[in-house]
């Protein structure tokens, strides 16, 4: 199985196929400092955002607010929010990710996805979960490699699932990988909000939540979404450990800063406990949780028995950074609701909340994950099939800014949960027991150990 996987990889690599490579810029992953009591005030105009005058009219009326309930405002209120409205990736917007770098990194997870799929047993079904898809890109790619390798998928029966929170980037990904084949749903709290399907007849569809995707053999892939979601930010005190909340500035009345809360909060005397780290993300924790919930559910994944059968995997990676606004370091207070915040993903805490129950892999470097996955093979391959030299330029850019330590290679970080059962040895089959034969080792896990190419 092993063997076919990578023979099949390889025809893939080898076949040299080049898309348009998207132009370099700016990258989300700059390193930014921790400000934790900066405050700022609205950018140029002296005119307060309507986003900050919907924050200035809540702090008024409830008190200062958690760091969590400001992300969530600033980047996903359903009219104001930073993704909610608009299209901030790409060379033109605020930040550029690495499926918008180049082609090969989108395709190299796909490649991964199918070798997740053949440890799993070869499961008919292979229900792929995005969450926070962006433009599409990456699904985009993972999907043309798909059809590639049609004849290893055989006739499992494959649809995509995306977890997107943006009207503005749903249409957009609508776009990229259905053309005008997708349809908004008729009623609004329709759980899933779009469905359509790619050209090659694959169905799309498209939630809100998570928990709206249907149980089924999953893997999930969240690229640059974690570090987006909500956090609650601590600070140690004489008194110990006080959430920092965000405040009106008493002296500037359009301006907002950072205060320390004077007493403890809920989420200080919940969370500080078991994470001493400076940040938090609850809802982080709740999708990981979630998840691996879900694997239990999951009966077509780990119920059949079938030696080798598994639960879902779940692949995603970090950055770091707080916020952006056309690719420059932005004040995080500063005009809210114009610029992206995110956050570093504290993988220590991932791994606790996912508990003993779900095997943890990595994190390993972007760098290390590439390089395991074949991607200088892929880069030979391209390499050779393209004689413009702008092309080739831009495909060694691209290389460069996923894999150099100095740039994404070591920036970001990839990390896998996995139901235990997939890193677990089959069982013998009944019959067999007098005879001396080791039960063969379950498949490694591809890009957090080398792939071979038979
Ligand atoms: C930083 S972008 C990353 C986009 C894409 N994965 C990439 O790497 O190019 C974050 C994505 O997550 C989505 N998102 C943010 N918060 C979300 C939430 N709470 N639920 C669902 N999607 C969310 C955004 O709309 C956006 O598509």
């Amino acid at each position: 199985m092993r063997a076919l996987l990578c023979v099949k990889a390889q025809q893939l690599l080898s076949r040299g196929f080049i898309h348009p490579v998207r132009p370099a810029a700016a990258v989300r992953w700059q390193a930014a400092p921790s400000k934790l009591f900066c405050s700022s005030a609205p950018d140029g105009n002296n005119k307060p955002s309507s986003m900050l005058r919907h924050l200035t009219s809540k702090i008024k009326a409830t008190g200062p607010i958690p760091v969590a309930e400001y992300m969530r405002e600033v980047l996903t209120n359903p009219v104001k929010g930073y993704y909610v409205r608009s299209n901030m990736l790409g060379p033109e917007g605020d930040f550029i990710t690495s499926p918008e770098i180049s082609q090969i990194f989108g395709e190299l997870i796909g490649v991964w996805i199918i070798s997740e799929w053949m440890g799993a047993g070869q499961p008919k079904q292979l229900q792929l979960v995005e969450l926070g898809p962006g433009k599409g890109s990456l699904a985009s790619d993972v999907i043309r490699v798909f059809s590639q390798l049609q004849s290893v998928l055989g006739g499992a029966s494959v649809s995509l699932h995306l977890v997107e929170v943006s009207p503005a980037l749903s249409l957009l990904q609508a776009q990229n990988l259905t053309g005008n084949r997708s349809q908004e749903a008729d009623a609004e709290d329709d759980l899933v909000y779009r469905r359509g399907e790619t050209e090659a007849g694959l169905p799309v569809s498209w939630y809100r939540r998570l928990d709206d995707v249907p149980t089924g053999f999953s893997i999930f892939v969240a690229h640059e979404f974690f570090d987006a979601l909500p956090i609650h930010k601590f600070q140690r005190t004489e008194k110990g450990w006080r959430e920092v909340l965000v405040d009106i500035d008493p002296e500037k009345p359009d301006t907002l800063r950072f205060v320390v809360a004077p007493a403890p909060t809920l989420a200080s005397t919940s969370l500080v406990q078991v994470s001493l780290d400076l940040h938090v993300s609850m809802f982080c924790s709740a999708l990981v949780e979630g998840s691996s919930c879900r694997k239990q559910k999951g009966s077509c994944a780990s119920g059949r028995g079938k030696p080798g059968s598994t639960g879902p995997s779940l692949l995603f990676l970090n950055s770091s950074s707080e916020g952006f606004k056309g690719h420059q370091l932005h004040d995080v207070l500063a005009s809210p609701g114009s610029a992206d915040l995110t956050a570093d993903v504290d993988f220590n805490y991932l791994r606790r909340m996912a508990g003993g129950g779900v095997a943890c892999l990595g994190p390993v470097t972007q760098n290390t994950f590439l390089k395991n996955m074949g991607i200088d093979t892929r880069m030979q391959i391209l390499l050779r099939n393209c004689r413009d030299p702008s092309t080739r330029k831009q495909l060694i850019s691209s290389y460069n800014m996923l894999t150099n330590p100095a740039k994404m290679g070591e920036r970001f970080h990839f990390f896998s949960l996995l139901h235990p059962s997939r890193l677990a040895k089959p069982q013998k089959p009944q019959g067999l027991k007098l005879e001396k034969k080791k039960s063969p080792a379950p498949l490694p896990v591809a890009g957090f150990t080398e792939l071979k190419f038979a």
